[in-house]
């Protein structure tokens, strides 16, 4: 017989697990010499690793010297200042470390009742971002997953606010009936189903669009990639009333292209139309002065992300969602039960409300911990910083033999072609790369076209760093 409290209460081998795996995060955290990593087989992992669950357990010890030496080197290490590759992530030291305190706190928060302290912190970040971003003193939002979730969440409070403003249809004998959410308050409205977007928006709002049985309405851009206001206001008067949102995007993944916001926000409100901007990689570059400017119209948007596990230095997993007017979250999104009716009753803020979830972490508070350690001075400086390598290696990929830059960078984002390599050439010569642990850089393509790419984000990337893949690329 086994004793169920030996997992949950303070005794000697608790005490020893705990220093265990705080000695690992420490040596960890503040290693310098991380090596880049890189994937293994299952079949290998399975014959490294051997069976690790079994009815007793193989102890804390065996487990972490299996994470330490097999799991964790199948990793590639994304904090390395040479992953270059989608978008990376750099947490500082601060936001890293503090993700620890959010796990040993058994923290909620997804209500106000459970978790005020935490949501009121979440709740002080989420009101700096909105007045960066220009927006009013009624945003707010919470921080979900990541910028999929984020784009869903808001993309779905933006046809709810649609079908609140269509006035009721009843649905004619032997019709079938659209699902209500609350039938107590709705009654037969039907639901514009479209969303206009660059046809470079990211992959996420095709994705939101089919788990909401919505369409996607991807609009051409020119030869520079900005999506601009006339082209949504063509797409608009041809889809007039079946749009219930249009998306700017603030920072492109492929390239880093921030869209014409000012435009689309004109044409979107010409038509009454929700606008979101999907600024998950990019937005945070609006800290920066020299940035600012590139997206003005931001302060109009509807609805906004961001992700703090992108370009604001915290661990995954975070997208800040900001609401112009949180009421419209909290309507789309608020579960009703009997078990919640404590906290839905009261007038509380309650993070839940606000997205397609409800239990949460308070994955916010990391970011809050750096930016109150550190304030945001220095993530101005830090954002900044990689903006100018970009526009030096830009500078440096011109004017090299060979080498032919596909854009100018507007951010962080980085395109190139090798002149006469065909795609198998940038793919032997990326594995390469990862194989001599040198770098992580996957190829991208664009026009049919493959290319290399560098998503720069991370301060401790150099310009040596960058030319010394460069020249690897023989
Ligand atoms: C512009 C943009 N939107 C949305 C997403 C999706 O974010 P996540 O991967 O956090 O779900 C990304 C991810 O790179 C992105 O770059």
């Amino acid at each position: 017989m086994t004793d169920p409290a030996r997992m949950h209460d303070v005794t000697d081998e608790t005490r020893a697990i705990v220093q265990l795996v705080l000695d690992y995060s420490e040596r960890r955290l503040l290693s310098e010499d991380t090596p880049l990593d890189k994937p293994q087989t299952p079949a290998e992992l399975t014959r490294l690793a051997g069976r690790t669950i079994d009815e007793d357990g193989i102890g804390a010890r065996r487990a972490l010297d299996v994470f330490e030496n097999v799991l964790a080197p199948a990793c590639i290490t994304t904090d390395d200042p040479r992953y270059l590759s989608f978008i990376p992530c750099a947490p500082s030291k601060a936001a890293a470390a503090f993700d620890l305190v959010v796990s040993a706190s058994a923290l909620y928060g997804g209500s106000w009742l459970e978790g005020a302290g935490a949501v009121h912190a979440e709740n002080e970040v989420l009101r700096w971002l909105a007045s960066e971003f220009g927006m009013p003193e009624t945003a707010g939002g919470v921080f979900v997953q990541g910028g999929t979730l984020g784009n869903l969440s808001a993309l779905v409070a933006a046809r709810e606010a649609a079908r609140a403003r269509r006035p009721a249809v009843t649905p004619r004998v032997g019709e079938p009936v659209e699902p209500q959410h609350d039938p107590s308050t709705r009654s037969g409205t039907a639901a514009p189903r479209k969303i206009v977007c660059s046809a470079e928006a990211h992959s996420s709002v095709a994705s939101a669009a089919r788990i909401m049985d919505a369409e996607v309405i991807g609009v051409p851009v020119g030869a520079d990639g900005v999506l601009r206001g006339d082209a949504v206001r063509a797409a608009l008067a041809e889809h007039s009333d079946e749009v219930f949102a249009v998306v700017a995007t603030a920072g492109s993944t492929n390239f880093g292209i921030v869209d014409d916001i000012a435009g689309i926000a004109d044409a979107a409100s010409e038509y009454g139309v929700w606008l979101h901007v999907d600024g998950a990689y990019g937005l945070a570059a609006m800290l920066t002065p020299t940035a600012r400017h590139l997206f003005a119209g931001v302060e109009r948007a509807d609805s906004v992300i961001v992700d703090p596990h992108k370009w604001l230095f915290a661990p995954f997993d975070a997208c800040a969602l900001i609401y112009r007017d949180s009421d419209a979250g909290r309507r789309a999104h608020t579960q009703h039960a009997e078990y919640l009716d404590t906290l839905t009753e009261a007038l509380d803020w309650n993070p839940s409300d606000f997205a397609a979830h409800l239990t949460r972490r308070p994955r916010g508070l990391p970011l809050w911990f750096s930016l109150a350690t550190y304030g945001a001075g220095v993530y101005r400086d830090a954002i900044a910083g990689s903006l100018r390598l970009a526009q030096e290696i830009a500078d440096e990929i011109e004017h090299r033999e060979g080498f032919t830059l596909v854009r100018r960078p507007q951010l962080g984002v980085v395109v190139f072609e090798r002149d006469g390599w065909e795609k198998a050439d940038y793919a032997t010569w990326s594995s390469r790369l990862l194989d001599d642990q040198h770098a992580f850089v996957t190829p991208s393509s664009h026009a049919g076209r493959t290319n290399a790419r560098f998503a720069i984000l991370n301060p401790r990337t150099t310009f040596a760093d960058l030319t010394g893949i460069l020249d690897t690329m023989r």
